[in-house]
């Protein structure tokens, strides 16, 4: 049975993970000597309606689990939750799985039915996509490219190893919480992954000329929760990630679908597709904010924006000017530990690779901070930081009154703090399952810092809120 489990949990990540420098080792594969820059969209003319159609229909990772699951996994869910799942009606039974694993309803669907996150591969299983992380809802609406900001890959894994038990005749009750190979946890809170460690781990499974090699550990893993940033800013971006390390490629695009069940030969077919799903990235427009706002309190909060905050998050409206501005690690004060992530020697080993273009187009071998981000669709994109640990703007503008432990509701908007509703606590309550605590947001736990970005303190609070006022526009 262990091995069973192990296989689960390993196949489970191996397909979710979205990796940022998966390459290396390729450059014993290079085109020969030439020297004429490469076509990175290959000739072809991106389109980005085909591209989300690739999302949604083309699997480019492994099978997680089958269609009929969607149907079954209550069964091992806990007692209570059960008890509720097995009284309710069969819509209502998909609603409630669709909240416990945070999928998003696709959008024109009135009752769930497939979720957003996932594809179906025409043999009745499913496959991760990239709306698993990047399909979000907001205000109980789905935003396709808004992080997906409820999601529980560990709970998911794990439900969907004790099904397995359970239909192989074993207890699932006595199957472990799901983590990744090498100890890798998935999450350690609700609506954040571990996305960026997965990469590290995947390059582990390879051998410098991609032969997959199951047994090598990589190096220390430094293991974080991530919020991604909203898809519809990526337009304004001249380098992409938190740290802007990395450069705007298809290619760059692409580690996600690199599963180690998938041979290079295999990894790279993919690679047109990644040229129109870029294409659907650069062409996503940012939600507009759906409630009131007071357009005269705003106007100030745009003078005072431009004063304070402008000089690092740009300029919006005609005329609006994005500084793509990095900023020191010590001066933003933010959690480091993704700052600290991603170490050299793999940045080295990545450039020398197919997915830099065999040193074309380089990462960065040094990070130096954080990219101030676009605020473009701001309101939608709460919790706030790329650790996700501010759940709305007046903590972003609040530094010392961020709360030290918060729990979302599953739909609420808060319009007056703008962002997520939150209860918020002094410490997580004591005698929770890990599911339950995993829904307490614990600013104390590593990597989940919500310190640092100071620099609203320099405005008084009725200046704050107008800022807060004004960035609801944007
Ligand atoms: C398991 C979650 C997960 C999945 C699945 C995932 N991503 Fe991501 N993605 C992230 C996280 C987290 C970040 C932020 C990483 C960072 O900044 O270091 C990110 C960052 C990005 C960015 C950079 C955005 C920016 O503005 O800097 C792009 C583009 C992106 N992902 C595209 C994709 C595509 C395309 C897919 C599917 C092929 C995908 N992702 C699948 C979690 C995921
Ligand atoms: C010195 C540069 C700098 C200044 C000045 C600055 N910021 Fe930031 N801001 C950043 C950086 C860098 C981040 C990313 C921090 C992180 O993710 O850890 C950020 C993050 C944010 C975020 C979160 C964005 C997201 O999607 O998670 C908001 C909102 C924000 N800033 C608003 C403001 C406002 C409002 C002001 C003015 C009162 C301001 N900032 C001033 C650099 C700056």
């Amino acid at each position: 049975m262990t091995a069973r489990i192990v296989s689960t949990a390993r196949n489970f990540v191996l397909v979710s993970a979205m990796t940022v420098f998966a390459g290396m080792g390729l450059a014993s594969v290079a085109f020969g000597g030439d020297k004429t820059p490469t076509d990175m969209f290959l000739g072809l003319t991106p389109d980005a309606a085909k591209g989300y159609e690739i999302m949604m229909h083309e699997p480019m990772a492994t099978a997680i689990m089958k269609v009929a699951d969607l149907d079954r996994l209550w069964i091992v869910w806990e007692e209570d939750e059960k008890a509720k799942a097995e009284k309710a009606d069969s819509v209502e039974r998909r609603r409630m799985t669709f909240e416990r694993y945070g999928w998003a309803k696709r959008p024109g669907d009135s009752v769930p039915n497939l979720p957003l996150d996932y594809t179906e591969d025409g043999k009745g299983n499913l496959v991760t996509n990239c709306f698993s992380c990047h399909g979000g809802k907001v205000a109980g609406q789905t935003i396709p490219g808004a992080g997906n900001t409820h999601v529980d890959l560990t709970t998911l894994a794990t439900d969907v190893s004790r099904l397995r038990a359970l239909e192989g005749g074993n207890d699932p009750a006595q199957v472990a919480e799901a983590i990744a190979p090498f100890k890798t946890p998935l999450n350690y809170h609700k609506g954040v992954t571990n996305a960026v460690i997965f990469a590290p781990m995947f390059i582990a499974l390879r051998d410098p000329v991609l032969a997959r090699e199951f047994n090598k550990h990589p190096e220390l893993l430094l293991h974080h929760d991530m919020n991604p940033p909203p898809w519809w800013n990526f337009k304004k971006k001249t380098r992409i990630y938190t740290d802007a390390f990395a450069p705007k490629t298809p290619r760059q695009l692409m580690p996600f679908a690199m599963s180690p069940l998938f041979s290079d030969a295999k990894f790279r077919s993919f690679e047109p597709n990644f040229v129109h799903i870029y294409q659907y990235i650069e062409e996503l427009e940012s939600p507009k904010y759906p409630f009131a706002v007071k357009a005269e309190l705003a106007d100030r909060g745009k003078v005072l924006f431009e004063q304070t905050c402008a000089e690092c998050h740009g300029t919006y409206g005609p005329g609006g000017k994005f500084p793509n501005r990095v900023v020191d690690i010590d001066e933003i004060g933010t959690d480091s530990r993704r700052f600290h992530a991603i170490y050299k020697e793999r940045r080295e080993e990545t450039n020398k690779g197919w997915l830099q273009y065999y040193g074309e187009h380089p990462i960065d071998l040094e990070s130096k901070g954080y990219l101030a981000q676009p605020l473009d669709g701001v309101w939608a994109s709460a919790p706030y930081f790329h650790n996700g640990s501010a759940p709305t703007l007046w903590a972003v503008m609040n530094p010392t009154k961020r709360p030290k432990v918060w729990k979302r509701t599953e739909d609420g908007y808060d319009q007056a703090k703008v962002g997520l509703e939150v209860e918020t606590l002094d410490a997580v309550p004591e005698g929770l399952s890990s599911r339950q605590r995993r829904m307490y947001y614990d600013t104390t736990h590593i990597g989940n810092s919500a310190a640092g970005h100071t620099f609203p303190d320099a405005l008084e609070d009725d200046e704050k809120l107008a800022v807060i006022e004004y960035l609801k526009t944007l």
